[in-house]
C-alpha cells in the first residue's frame, strides 16, 4: 500500500505541474545580463515555495558579482541523516527561437510531456525534491523523517562559481550525510537509474589579433594577417580524425574504467544504429573508433569547438580582412584528469601554435572537476532500492558525459557521497530547442524521492 505521503502526492499532480509551469514561466537565463532582474525572481519565487511548505531559515544569498543562491532547512529529526538537496533555478539560453514549437517561456503539454526550457534541465527536477518534501510534511504533522537543507543555484550553466565558493567557505552551513542532485537522467524510458559519473570540464576562449583595424581584402589581402584563418590553423592541430586530442600529456591521468563495470555497460540497453538516428541524427559516429559510444561519452576526454565570432557573417559578401577573432573551446575531463593542468598543458599547446603576426589571448572561463561515484554505500543503496520500487524493475547504474560542477565540491568540501537520482530521458532535449520534461517521470520522481527519504528516515 502507497504510503500517506505518495498518495498526497498523486492527489495533487495537476497541482504541482502548475506550479512548476509558473517557475518555467520566469526566463532565468545565466548567461545573458538582460535577464539578471528574471534570476532575482526565480529565486524570490523558490523561496517563497520553501517557506510555503514549511522549510526553515529560508534565505536568499547573494552572489555579488554573480547569482544568488537559495538556502532552507528542516533540521528536527534528532538521530536521523541529513540530506543536502542541490538543484538549479538557471537555464541556457533558448535560441533559436524559430525552432521552438511552442514558445520556451510558456510551458506546453503535447502528449505526455511538458515542453519549455528548464523544464528538465533542472527546474523541473529541482522542484521533485520540494514536492517530495511538502508531501511529507503535509502528511506527517508538520515533521520530515529526516532532515534536509536545500541549496539551490542560479549559476549553473555558467560555471557556478558563486555556490562553489559558498561550499568551500562554509561547509558547516550545508553540514550533511548526503548530497541529493536530481539534475541527470534515465538511461532509458521506464529503466531507473543512477548515475554514478559526470565529466568535469575546462571551458576556454582564444583571442586572435592580427591587424590594427579591419582592412579592405583587396587592397590588404597577400600582406596582412588573418585572425580567423589563424584560428582555423589553430583548432585543425587539436584533434586528429580519429578523434584523439593531439595536447601532449594530455591523457596523462586518464583512467580506465574496471572491467566490472565495462561489463555492467556492455549489459545496458544500447543499439548504436538507433542512436546515431535518433539522437544524433547524422550519417556517422565520429570519435575514437577503439572505444564503444558509451565508452567515449563517459569515461574518454573529449575537446569541443561551441562558436567562431570575427569578420562578416550577415547575409550578401563584404570583402574585409577582420582585425580580431574569436573561438570558444571546451575540453571534458575523466579521473583522474586536473581541470588547472589539463588547461596549462593546452595554453603551452595552443601557444606553439600561432602563426606569425597574430596575437593570441588564451582565456579560461570556468572549470569542473571529474567525478566518479562509489556505490557501496547505504545511500546509493537505498536510492537504487527507492527507484526499483517506483519503477518495478532493478536499477541500473551508468556514468554520463555531460558536468555538474559542484558535485565534486560536495565530496571535497562537505566529504559527503552524492546520489545523482535524475529522471531526465535521452530525447528531452537539453540545451536545445524543444526541451521537454516527461511528465510521467516528474511524478516517478517525486515518488521516488520521498520513498528514498523515508528509507533513509527508517
Ligand atoms: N544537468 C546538466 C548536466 C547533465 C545532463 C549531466 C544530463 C548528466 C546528464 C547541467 O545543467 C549542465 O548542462 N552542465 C553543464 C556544466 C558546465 C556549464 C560546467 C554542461 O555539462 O555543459
Ligand atoms: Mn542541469
Ligand atoms: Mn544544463
Amino acid at each position: 500500500m502507497a504510503s500517506a505521503a505518495v498518495t498526497y502526492a498523486r492527489e495533487n499532480k495537476a497541482r504541482f505541474l502548475n506550479e512548476l509551469k509558473d517557475l518555467l514561466r520566469i526566463p532565468s537565463v545565466s548567461t545573458l545580463p538582460e535577464h539578471k532582474s528574471d534570476i532575482g525572481r526565480a529565486a524570490e519565487f523558490i523561496a517563497s515555495e520553501m517557506k510555503r511548505i514549511g522549510l526553515e531559515h529560508v534565505q536568499i544569498i547573494g552572489g555579488g558579482e554573480g547569482h544568488p543562491l537559495v538556502y532552507g532547512d528542516w533540521l528536527h529529526a534528532a538521530g536521523k541523516p541529513t540530506v543536502v538537496c542541490y538543484g538549479h533555478y538557471d537555464v541556457q539560453p533558448a535560441e533559436p527561437l524559430d525552432e521552438w514549437h511552442s514558445p520556451p517561456f510558456e510551458p506546453t503539454e503535447r502528449n505526455q510531456n511538458l515542453y519549455a526550457r528548464g523544464a528538465v534541465d533542472d527546474k523541473g527536477q529541482m522542484y521533485m525534491h520540494l514536492k517530495a518534501l511538502e508531501s511529507l510534511m503535509k502528511t506527517g504533522n508538520g515533521k520530515l523523517p529526516l532532515n534536509v537543507r536545500l541549496i539551490i543555484e542560479g549559476e549553473e550553466e555558467v560555471g557556478g562559481e558563486t555556490i562553489a565558493r559558498f561550499v568551500r567557505e562554509h561547509p558547516e552551513r550545508l553540514k550533511c550525510d548526503v548530497a541529493l542532485i536530481s539534475d541527470t537522467e534515465l538511461f532509458a524510458p521506464g529503466l531507473p537509474t543512477l548515475c554514478v559519473g559526470l565529466r568535469g570540464m575546462v571551458y576556454t576562449e582564444l583571442e586572435a589579433k592580427g591587424a590594427m583595424t579591419d582592412l579592405h581584402s583587396g587592397l590588404y589581402g597577400g600582406a596582412a594577417p588573418n585572425p580567423l584563418e589563424a584560428l582555423a590553423r589553430i583548432i585543425s592541430e587539436l584533434k586528429d580524425e580519429n578523434g584523439r586530442i593531439l595536447i601532449p600529456g594530455y591523457y596523462d591521468r586518464v583512467e580506465k574504467p574496471t572491467e566490472e563495470e565495462l561489463e555492467a555497460w556492455r549489459r545496458l540497453p544500447f543499439e548504436e544504429e538507433h542512436y546515431r538516428k535518433t539522437e544524433i541524427g547524422s550519417t556517422v559516429l565520429t570519435g575514437e573508433k577503439e572505444y564503444s559510444v558509451l565508452y567515449r561519452t563517459w569515461a574518454r576526454p573529449t575537446l569541443e569547438v561551441h562558436g567562431i565570432a570575427g569578420g562578416f557573417t550577415g547575409p550578401g559578401a563584404k570583402t574585409v580582412i577582420p582585425a580580431r577573432a574569436c573561438v570558444k573551446i571546451s575540453m571534458r575531463l575523466v579521473p583522474d584528469q586536473r581541470p588547472d593542468e589539463i588547461f596549462k598543458l593546452y595554453r603551452d599547446y595552443v601557444n606553439s601554435l600561432v602563426p606569425a603576426g597574430i596575437q593570441l589571448k588564451v582565456r579560461q572561463i570556468h572549470t569542473a572537476d571529474p567525478i566518479l561515484i562509489r556505490t557501496d554505500n547505504h545511500f546509493v543503496q537505498a536510492a537504487a532500492e527507492a527507484m526499483r520500487e517506483v519503477f518495478g524493475k532493478d536499477t541500473v547504474f551508468m556514468r554520463s558525459g555531460g558536468s555538474i560542477p559542484v558535485v565534486a565540491d560536495f565530496e571535497k568540501a562537505l566529504k559527503v557521497p552524492s546520489v545523482m537520482m535524475g529522471f531526465g530521458l535521452p530525447d528531452d532535449n537539453l540545451h536545445a530547442p524543444n526541451e521537454k520534461f516527461h511528465i510521467p517521470n516528474f511524478h516517478s520522481g517525486i515518488e521516488s524521492i520521498i520513498l528514498w527519504f523515508q528509507r533513509l528516515g527508517a
